[in-house]
């Protein structure tokens, strides 16, 4: 606590030199109100919608550490304003000196204030007594959602729902027609890419193309994998129950990949979908319409390709990535440079025979072009026909989101919803950002997502993974703490068969996260990052709630040491500990923020696996 070395000395020096025992206290002021695009729909059936948020950021600036210089006991947050009105204070319990906090404090508009109003607002910090403790600068907000237009400082205004920074941890889907041949070079390559691998190169530095002369043929084309792209064992039903027995709260559906196959109805824009071949059913239907019917709770979104690799008409959209993109480098049609055609447009050529190519089944041609015939009106058919809540783009490029988002936003917000765009949609704001296989070192206040699936380096299904080569339910456990801690979220991806089961070892390593979750949800869910973590290393992460203070081990608890954290949490003499998951009883601990030891008693450290979260309940 070297921070706090002077003011203690000090201290000390008053209380002792001059004798008196000088009580700290709380030196607490904000230092920003923001009013947010988040509505406080925390529940489809809440009656609080169209309950606007706003965040308030509240510092304690006392400058020693004794708990006296603490907020620990429970408080309130309005809005005071000319615009809005507040109907859900904050809450707020405990706040160590020499920290901050964001709160949220839900408004509504007052009487004849319309929507994307200008105003101002203070924000009142009141102690349980109703005592003014301080009140806030005035600060510009915008009272109410403002009614979104095509510009990028409109769109810009658009926040990840609070709904989705709640929900943590969700389930990514990617099942397609590269489900059937189901190879890549395992750990090296992505599955869904088989057509792209197998055609780029197309010689025997391919993986991909050496194995599908051998075990296809030359004559075997991409598309002759649709008539055994089967979903002949699918139920829906066995699909949305494993997310929710995962403890997820949302999943991402693919409904339309690179090679443009669809598992949606897309209408009269393309028949290269499972409603016209292969199944002959709307998957993509099927799996929304049983999550709604079996399992509410879950939130529902779609992944889509704004590019297809070899549709004949995206080729005047021609987007070029570096060629060591992926693992393997990914290669040019021809190109040549520090550039490679990645989403070229068709038509495919035959790996086999360049001067032939091979056809793209169900293609519809466009009357006008691509992006106003094919890729806009079915992201518009996602948006309005599935109502999709999250629309997880892929790949950006030409694209028409300026025009359709904010009708979709503002048709959302009329319906008192919320839904969520990530940043590869083609627009210059988005809100989240989405790291690939991998995550970030430190907390990121704009809110993110990582992605990456059991498999060791695929989103699709690989039939060459070995079973022991998925990841271990630690592993994800430990990955959806830590990405937690840093104010991400987790989308966790696997790749049903062809015929529409799950592997077993996915299943299994879901459904024994779903039991971690099931007792440690508490530290996870609608917690917040907490941004003190000074000293931990490895083992240790913290998340935070108006009412506790979580702290959890990826180590089993040290029986005789117990577990040590110098981090200054915010812990007071009377706070209770448990471990979740354990039997509920008191955990012992010892020592003061900045040097805390838990000790769990051997007997309730074995009652749990994985992770070891242990919840500080304020006093
Ligand atoms: C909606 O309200 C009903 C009745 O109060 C409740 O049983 C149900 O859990 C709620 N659903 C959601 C998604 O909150
Ligand atoms: C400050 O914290 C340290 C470490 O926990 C403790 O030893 C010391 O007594 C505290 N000082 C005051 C003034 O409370
Ligand atoms: C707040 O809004 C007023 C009126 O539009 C403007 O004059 C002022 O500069 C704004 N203040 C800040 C801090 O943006
Ligand atoms: C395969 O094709 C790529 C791209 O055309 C080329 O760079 C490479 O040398 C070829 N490799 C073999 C083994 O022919
Ligand atoms: C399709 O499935 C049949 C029956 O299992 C098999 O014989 C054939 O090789 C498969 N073809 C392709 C292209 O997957
Ligand atoms: C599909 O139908 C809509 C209206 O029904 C029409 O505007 C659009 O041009 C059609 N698209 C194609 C590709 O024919
Ligand atoms: C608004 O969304 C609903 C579905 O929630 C859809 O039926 C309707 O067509 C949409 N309206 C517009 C104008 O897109
Ligand atoms: C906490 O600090 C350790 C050590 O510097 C680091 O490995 C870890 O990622 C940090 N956690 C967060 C949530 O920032």
């Amino acid at each position: 606590m070297r921070l706090f070395s002077r003011g203690r000395s000090l201290f000390l020096c008053l209380s002792t030199c001059i004798g008196l025992s000088v009580a700290a206290s709380p030196k607490l002021a904000f230092t920003n109100v923001r009013s947010t695009t988040k509505l406080a729909d925390e529940t489809r059936n809440s009656t609080t919608n169209n309950v606007q948020y706003f965040e308030v950021t509240l510092g304690n600036t006392a400058s020693q550490n004794s708990t006296s210089a603490w907020l620990t006991t429970p408080h309130t947050v309005e809005i005071i304003s000319g615009q809005v009105s507040t109907v859900i204070p904050g809450q707020i319990k405990r706040l160590a000196a020499g920290q901050s906090t964001r709160i949220l404090v839900g408004v509504q508009n007052s009487n004849s204030v319309g929507r994307g109003t200008a105003g101002t607002a203070k924000a009142v910090l009141k102690d349980a007594t109703g005592t003014v403790v301080t009140t806030s600068a005035s600060f510009n907000v915008t009272a109410g959602i403002p009614v979104y237009t095509s510009s990028s400082s409109s769109l810009g205004q658009h926040e990840s729902p609070s709904w989705y920074d709640n929900a943590k941890f969700g389930i990514f889907v990617h099942w397609g027609v590269y489900a059937v041949p189901a190879y890549a070079l395992v750990g090296k390559q992505y599955a869904e890419w088989y057509w792209w691998d197998m055609t780029y190169p197309n010689n025997k530095s391919s993986p991909t193309w050496t194995y599908h002369q051998n075990t296809y043929g030359k004559n075997v084309k991409y598309d002759d994998f649709i008539q055994n792209f089967t979903a002949s064992n699918f139920q829906a039903k066995d699909l949305v129950d494993l997310f929710a027995a995962s403890g997820a709260k949302y999943f991402v559906q693919v409904s339309k990949h690179h090679d443009g196959f669809a598992i949606f109805d897309t209408k009269n824009t393309s028949n290269r979908n499972s409603v016209q071949m292969g199944p002959k059913r709307d998957l993509l239907k099927e799996i929304l319409d049983a999550a709604k019917q079996y399992h509410p709770e879950l939130r529902r979104g779609t992944y889509f390709s704004l590019p297809e690799w070899f549709h004949p008409d995206y080729t005047p959209y021609k987007i070029r990535f570096p060629c060591t993109y992926g693992s393997l480098g990914k290669l040019p049609d021809g190109t040549t440079g520090l550039t490679c055609a990645g989403w070229s447009g068709g038509p495919a050529p035959d790996p086999f025979d360049t001067t032939q190519t091979w056809p793209y089944t169900g293609y519809v041609k466009s009357p006008t072009n691509y992006i106003v015939d094919v890729q806009g009106p079915q992201m518009e058919m996602l948006m309005n026909q599935y109502e999709t809540e999250i629309l997880w783009c892929d790949i950006g490029g030409a694209n028409e989101m300026s025009s359709i988002a904010p009708a979709w936003f503002n048709n959302v917000t009329n319906q008192g919803r919320s839904v969520l765009i990530n940043n590869r949609c083609g627009l210059s704001t988005y809100d989240i950002t989405t790291p690939e296989y991998t995550t970030y070192a430190a907390t990121t206040v704009k809110k993110w997502e990582s992605n990456e699936g059991l498999d060791p380096f695929s989103y699709g299904y690989n039939a060459q993974t070995q079973p022991s080569q998925y990841k271990t339910p630690t592993q994800v456990i430990h990955s959806l703490v830590d990405i937690t801690s840093k104010n991400g979220n987790y989308l966790l991806d696997i790749g049903p068969k062809a015929d529409g089961t799950v592997a077993q070892p996915m299943v299994d390593t879901l459904t024994s996260v779903g039991d971690w979750l099931a007792q440690a949800g508490p530290a996870i869910y609608n917690t917040q990052y907490w941004a003190y973590n000074s000293s931990e290393g490895a083992n240790l992460r913290f998340t935070t709630t108006t009412n506790a203070f979580y702290i959890i081990s990826f180590a089993y608890p040290d029986p005789t040491n117990g577990i040590v954290i110098t981090s200054p949490i915010p812990i007071v003499k009377g706070d209770t500990v448990k471990l979740l998951g354990g039997s509920g009883a008191a955990i012992p601990w010892t020592g003061a923020s900045g040097s805390v030891t838990l000790k769990p008693p051997k007997a309730e450290s074995d009652l749990v696996q994985y992770a070891w979260a242990f919840q500080v309940n304020y006093q």
